[in-house]
């Protein structure tokens, strides 16, 4: 197997791609220029390299086309997910993916359009996917699930400023906020692969672990990382008064906790050969991250 490095290059370079071409173009429209803008040109594409790790545990040869399709999906609808939290109206942030966000760039109302189109966008581009129609729904449906989650987590995340949410309150949220799209990513990859009802326990096991653990890290890193290396405000999360891992258990805690759900990951995957190895770099990658 190539290194991971390499693996995710090759996603995010992919992506991109793919991104361009199905995202509209026309440079005389602001709403496709904003889409544009929002999509492409950063992002580490952890979503994108879920799909296709999964995927690539296949044993037979799997449609590229919808492959290709979902990495787009999933990126895009997070993409929006991204462009929408960092609303004045929501996290107010003024620094995204080391750029100014679409509502700094553009203008707010621009921005909320942005994020509608690029959910709308999402479902057209995976739903026009060259695969058996019965997968195919399977994919819809676990995309369209995730993307409801996460704005039920958002909205248990805005609710929550200046509240001291337990433990499971706030893997709740997090789960839901975070882990559903991370979820999401490793389930269409499954289905896709027309893996079996035991793989699919499995990976569903490792997804919520490393789903979990992908906004417990992102916690840690909003209090320890610099503006500069993270591409976004740091120390948003203290100064909106959040609930955090690390403003509910501490910062060496909410590390121990990355740790245990890194290990829960890598047990699921027990089961799989090598070929699930890019899976166990993605789930490294993700509590090892620095931004
Ligand atoms: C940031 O996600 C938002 C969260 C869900 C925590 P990423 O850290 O994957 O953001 P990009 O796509 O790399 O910018
Ligand atoms: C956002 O969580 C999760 C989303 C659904 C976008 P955060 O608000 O912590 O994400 P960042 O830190 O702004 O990327
Ligand atoms: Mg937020
Ligand atoms: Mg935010
Ligand atoms: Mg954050």
């Amino acid at each position: 197997m190539k290194s991971l490095s390499d693996f995710l290059k090759h996603v995010q370079v992919d992506v991109e791609a793919s991104l361009n071409e199905y995202l509209p173009s026309d440079t005389s429209d602001v709403l496709a220029q904003a889409m544009r803008y929002a999509c492409l040109g950063g992002g580490k594409r952890i979503r994108a390299a879920l799909v296709l790790g999964t995927a690539r545990l296949s044993e037979q040869t799997i449609s590229q086309d919808a492959v290709k399709r979902a990495q787009a999906a999933i990126e895009m609808i997070h993409a929006y997910s991204l462009v929408h939290d960092d609303l004045p109206c929501m996290d107010d942030d003024d620094l995204r993916r080391g750029k100014p966000t679409v509502h700094k760039a553009f203008n707010e109302s621009i921005a909320l359009l942005v994020g509608d189109g690029l959910q709308a966008k999402a479902f057209e581009v995976l739903s026009a996917a060259d695969v058996d129609a019965q997968i195919l729904i399977k994919v819809l449906n676990a995309l369209s699930m995730a993307a409801f989650k996460m704005v039920q987590g958002q909205m248990i995340d805005l609710s929550s400023v200046g509240l001291k949410l337990s433990q499971a309150q706030l893997a709740h949220m997090h789960s839901l906020k975070t882990g559903a799209m991370i979820e999401s990513s490793v389930m269409m990859g499954a289905y896709l692969a027309g893996l079996d009802k035991s793989a699919c326990e499995r990976l569903l096991t490792f997804a919520q672990s490393i789903g979990l653990a992908f906004q417990v890290i992102d916690d840690i890193l909003d209090a320890t990382v610099s503006t500069e290396d993270l591409g976004k405000t740091a120390n948003k999360d203290a100064t909106h008064d959040k609930p955090t891992y690390v403003s509910i258990m501490g910062l060496s805690a909410a590390k121990d906790l990355a740790e245990k759900l890194y290990a829960q990951a890598i047990e699921a995957l027990a089961v799989f050969d090598e070929k699930a190895d890019i899976l166990r770099g993605l789930a490294d990658l993700i509590v090892k991250r620095t931004n």
